[in-house]
C-alpha cells in the first residue's frame, strides 16, 4: 500500500464521510463499494480506505496501521485514544444521553442504592455517575440497547440519540444529555510528523470541503446522517 491510509467507520457515518470526501475530490471507483472489500484505493492511487467498525477506527489510527481515521466524537472520547484531532467534519451530529421509562426519570436517583444502566459506553457512563456521586453497576450491551430499559435489564441507559425516533417509539425518555457528537478526522501522531506534507494536504482538502457544504445555498452532504452541523 502507498499513500496514506484512512479508516472509515461502517454504517451510520460511512455515507457521509463518503460524501465529503467526492466533495473533495477524493473517490473510489465506481462500483466498489458493492463489493465487500473492506481495504479499496481511490482513483489518484494516493488515499486507502479501510472498513472497520465504529469503535474500531480510533485502535486502527492510534496503532499506525491506518494514518488517519472518520469516527464520532462519542466513540473517540469513549477509547480515550492517543491521537491528533485536527478536524471537527461537522456531519453525524448526536446526543450522547442518559435516558429511561418515564416513571424512572421522574423518579430520579437515590444515590444509596446503586442504578442499574445499559450502555455501549461503559467509561464515559461510569465518569458520568461518578461525577454525579452515584454508585452504578454497568451492563455493557453491544447494540439495541433501549431494549434493556424496556425489558427492566436496566433502570436506565445511556445511549446516541439521533433523531430521537428510537427512544420515542420504545416509549423512553430523555433524563441528562451526557455530551454532543459530530463527526471527527483523527490522525495518528507518529504520521503527523512523518507525512506531514500529505497529512496537511488531506486536512486542507477536508476543511474546504466541510466549508463548502456549509456554505449558504450548498447541499447537504449527500447521505449525511444528521441535520444539525455544530456551528463553530
Ligand atoms: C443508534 C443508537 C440508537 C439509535 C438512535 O443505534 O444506539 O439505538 O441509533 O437513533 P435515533 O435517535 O435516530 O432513533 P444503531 O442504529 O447504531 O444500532 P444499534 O442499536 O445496534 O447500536
Amino acid at each position: 500500500m502507498s499513500g496514506i491510509t484512512i479508516a472509515l467507520a461502517k454504517g451510520r457515518l460511512q455515507d457521509a464521510s463518503l460524501a465529503l470526501f467526492r466533495k473533495s475530490g477524493i473517490n473510489l471507483p465506481e462500483g466498489v463499494l458493492d463489493s465487500r472489500r473492506l481495504l479499496v484505493e481511490d482513483d489518484s492511487n494516493q488515499y486507502n480506505f479501510i472498513f472497520v467498525k465504529p469503535g474500531d477506527v480510533p485502535i486502527y489510527v492510534e496503532y499506525g496501521v491506518a494514518d488517519a481515521g472518520i469516527c464520532g466524537r462519542d466513540v473517540l472520547m469513549e477509547s480515550a485514544s492517543d491521537v491528533h484531532e485536527p478536524l471537527d467534519l461537522r456531519f453525524g451530529y448526536c446526543r450522547l444521553v442518559l435516558a429511561g421509562k418515564p416513571e424512572s426519570a421522574a423518579r430520579g436517583y437515590n444515590p444509596l442504592v446503586a442504578a442499574r444502566v445499559a450502555t455501549k459506553y461503559p467509561r464515559l457512563t461510569a465518569d458520568y455517575f461518578q461525577r454525579h456521586g452515584v454508585p452504578v453497576e454497568l451492563i455493557v450491551l453491544s447494540g439495541s440497547v433501549e431494549l434493556a430499559a424496556v425489558l427492566g435489564l436496566a433502570h436506565h441507559i445511556v445511549d446516541l440519540v439521533e433523531t430521537g425516533r428510537t427512544l420515542r417509539d420504545n416509549g423512553l425518555v430523555v433524563i441528562d444529555t451526557i455530551a454532543e457528537s459530530t463527526a471527527r478526522l483523527i490522525v495518528n501522531r507518529a504520521s503527523y510528523h512523518l507525512k506531514r506534507t500529505r497529512v496537511m494536504d488531506l486536512i486542507s482538502l477536508l476543511r474546504d470541503g466541510v466549508k463548502n457544504f456549509n456554505q449558504p445555498g450548498s447541499s447537504q452532504l449527500e447521505g449525511s446522517s444528521a441535520g444539525k452541523p455544530i456551528q463553530q
